[in-house]
């Protein structure tokens, strides 16, 4: 396929599919979305901690419906803000940190910018939520739906058997961890491949428990993108070059979190879990898709890589693929989001993607 049929073939596929949803008012494919992450799925969580990772403040969310801060890491709305539209969801999966009351039996968001796989990760920025916490949070969310419900036990996991989840995991244990040796003795401890394993190991402990514990069965797991190719890594080749060495530390977990999906596919054959290609989808060539800028955010950045406050983003944000030094634009998640509801390369997804996975049955 020649990259202009692959971009005419994703104009056209967003087409139908953001007309599709604006004539079905329909229910939503999945009752409940359940979600945990980091930065790139944040919105809200972070905003009453004590730490450098937030970002409730102008310019971000300059597009956000009605230009509010809500302490999304973007100019708009991000990757699983969409992929609950695609999905039917009318209303964003709020966060767990400020939403009380009925809403939350459609799902939650607990996602903490910093956060990662290990506990201490994001410590150098202050405080954030990490994924065993994450999990705690969702165990309160638990019961609260029980007692919503008026559900025992077995009917409130008969529930969470039918939501989807999804778990993206392991940038901030790069950034914020191993690759920041003045705060952390990972990166003397271990190699990239040790560190990879040690990841890998505590991931599938935790996916585990979504499992057995939560009744998680429709599992969206988010693989590692291009982490060496963010401004913040480009200005510090002061060029133009990728960091390698951090792509191929990403590359080693990737390379482990497929085989885990194979696993957990072989060995829990009442759930499936898929693998959500990041760096298979951002490796393709952005300008044939319209992007124009690649190397640099499209606002100015402080010193960790955030926008300044009040600062004057650029005009041509649907032209840049990185909003801030980290994280993309609202124009690069809707194309993740799409390729993550709907495969347009074969790889984008493994072994199928969501509109697949939506469509098994608990
Ligand atoms: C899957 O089952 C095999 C064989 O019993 C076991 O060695 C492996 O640890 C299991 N993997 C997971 C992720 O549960
Ligand atoms: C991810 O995408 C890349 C590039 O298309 C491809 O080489 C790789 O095999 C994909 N990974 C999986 C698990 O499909
Ligand atoms: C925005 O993009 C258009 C078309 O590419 C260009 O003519 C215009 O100068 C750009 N505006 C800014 C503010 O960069």
């Amino acid at each position: 396929m020649t990259k202009d049929t692959l971009k005419w073939l994703m104009v056209i596929a967003v087409l139908v599919v953001s007309i599709s949803q604006s004539c079905v008012h329909g229910a939503p494919r999945v009752p409940c979305f359940f979600i945990f992450g980091d930065s790139l799925a944040d919105n809200g969580n972070n905003n009453l901690l004590t730490t450098l990772a937030k970002v409730n403040y102008a310019p971000y969310g300059i597009d956000y419906p009605g230009g509010v801060q809500t302490g999304r890491f973007s100019n708009g709305k991000t990757t699983v803000d969409i992929l609950a539209e695609f999905l039917g969801f009318e209303a964003p999966i709020p966060p767990f940190a400020t939403t009380k009351g009925q809403d939350i039996v459609k799902g939650l968001n607990y996602a903490s910018g910093a956060a990662g796989i290990r506990a201490e990760t994001g410590s150098n920025m202050g405080g954030h939520i990490s994924l065993d916490q994450q999990l705690l949070n969702h165990q309160i969310t638990i019961l609260r739906i029980a007692s919503i419900l008026r559900t025992n036990t077995l009917q409130t996991l008969q529930y969470l058997n039918k939501c989807l989840y999804s778990v993206g995991m392991g940038s901030n244990d790069y950034f914020n961890n191993y690759f920041m040796p003045q705060f952390y003795p990972t990166s003397k401890r271990y190699t990239p491949e040790q560190y990879a394993l040690v990841l890998i190991d505590q991931y599938t402990s935790q996916i585990l428990t979504l499992y057995n514990k939560y009744g998680a069965r429709k599992v969206a797991l988010v693989g590692l993108g291009l982490i060496g190719c963010t401004p913040n890594a480009i200005s510090k080749t002061k060029g133009t070059a990728c960091v390698d060495e951090w792509n191929s530390a990403a590359q080693l977990f990737n390379q482990k979190l497929v085989p885990l999906v194979d696993q957990l596919n072989t060995n829990l054959t009442d759930a499936k879990f898929i693998y959500v290609n990041s760096t298979g989808m951002s490796s393709g060539d952005p300008t044939s898709v319209g992007f124009k800028v690649l190397n640099v955010g499209c606002c100015p950045v402080n010193n960790v890589g955030q926008c300044i406050r009040s600062g004057t983003p650029c005009r041509n944000r649907s032209e840049y693929v990185f909003w801030d030094s980290f994280h993309p634009t609202e124009a690069s998640n809707q194309i993740t989001a799409f390729r993550t509801y709907k495969s347009v390369d074969p790889t984008d997804n493994y072994p199928m993607d969501v509109s697949h996975l939506v469509q098994l049955k608990p």
